[in-house]
């Protein structure tokens, strides 16, 4: 049965069709950290199986804690969810206003979400031959046009490309003088956390920051996110929640997982190595082109040969999944994403993408 929601990461349903287990697929479609669940969080999770007798703590204190530590914040500053996903179909019952500006090409929940409660939504599509930068001028006028609200995900989704924390800055007063709320989606940040807009988000009454614990921290099957901001508009979102929408697995994971610095060293080094070799050896076939990207995912374009949607399913019956960003806003057909995995697992898709479009010519 199809699904409304277009992600990465159908791997179950990819099981079913080759009639094979998750564990013999590998997944390159969802951007998730290649090193798996790290060893403190496993035995947190593990240890914390007789709690679940109890009610969740419904104040998160210690995970809240673990935040503010973590981000050099105060735990009041953050609002803790059922993955960041939530957060994102909750913002809408809070903000004011009717009418909001994504930059696209950007994550779909947040016209899914917006849509759901009758937003009308506008698009300031980014452009690939520009490496998906924003034009402020453009940005300005279309802010103008009377928004209330504005979607920017940094860095960019399914694209990669970090948008410095002075251009940041630069929206954020934009979005002040046009009356407009920002929110700002760094759900893979912690690839590059030393450009997060974190401090100066919490120093604004008209933003706020969005975080999920899922894809670096490899746990997306658990649920976790959070929000940044002032401790006004966080309270606020945290009552959306309920009280119990973070169970006691996740709030136990999160905590030995900002605590595991070793795991969160070795991520952020493996990540960087592997996707600077896997850039260096996808540019050696002349029929791909690739996009710049900070974080732990690839966007490439096919100039010649298959569709992206023609190539997946090629690759699939090699047991290999990418993700088509065919349905993105302002990609084509052409755009397909992949994740940077293991140096083993990235050089089997490297293999079976030359085998695909043959010798270099
Ligand atoms: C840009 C972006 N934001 C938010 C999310 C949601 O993440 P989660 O709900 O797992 O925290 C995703 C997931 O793919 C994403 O790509």
């Amino acid at each position: 049965m199809s699904h409304p929601h277009d992600h990465g990461g159908t791997i179950f349903a990819a099981a079913r069709q080759l009639g094979v287990t998750p564990a013999e697929i590998s997944d390159f479609s969802a951007s998730i950290n290649p090193l798996g669940i790290s060893p403190r969080v496993r035995e947190a999770l593990t240890g914390s199986i007789d709690d679940l007798v109890h009610y969740p703590d419904s104040s998160q204190l210690e995970l809240k804690q673990a935040l503010a530590l973590h981000h050099d914040l105060a735990p009041d500053n953050f609002a803790v969810a059922n993955g960041s996903t939530e957060l994102i179909y909750n913002l809408p019952l809070l903000l004011p206003g009717k009418r909001a500006l994504i930059i696209s090409p950007s994550f779909s929940e947040y016209v899914h979400s917006l849509n759901q409660h009758g937003w009308q939504i506008r698009h300031l599509t980014l452009t690939a031959e520009n490496n998906f930068a924003i034009n402020l001028v453009e940005l300005e006028q279309a802010l103008a046009g009377g928004m209330d609200a504005l979607y920017l995900c940094n860095p960019g989704n399914p694209n990669g490309a970090l948008h410095p924390r002075g251009v940041i800055q630069h929206i954020l007063g934009l979005c002040r003088a046009a009356g407009a709320f920002l929110v700002l989606d760094e759900a893979f940040m912690d690839f590059c956390e030393e450009a997060s807009a974190k401090h100066l988000i919490v120093q604004s009454d008209n933003a706020l920051l969005l975080r999920s614990m899922t894809k670096f921290f490899g746990i997306p099957g658990l649920r976790l996110g959070y929000a940044v901001g002032q401790p006004d508009l966080i309270r606020r979102l945290d009552a959306l929640g309920g009280p119990w929408s973070v169970n006691t697995l996740a709030q136990a994971a999160g905590r030995a997982a900002l605590q595991d610095r070793e795991y969160l060293q070795s991520t952020r080094d493996l990540i960087e190595r592997e996707r600077q070799d896997l850039v260096r050896k996808l540019e050696l076939i002349p029929q791909l082109k690739v996009y710049p990207s900070a974080v732990n995912y690839l966007l490439i374009e096919i100039r010649r040969g298959p569709t992206a949607g023609e190539l997946g399913e090629l690759l699939l019956r090699q047991r290999i999944l990418i993700r088509d960003c065919s349905s993105f806003r302002g990609l084509s057909e052409r755009f397909f994403r992949i994740a940077v995995r293991t140096q083993v697992e990235n050089q089997r898709l490297l293999d079976s993408l030359g085998k695909i479009f043959g010798p270099n010519d």
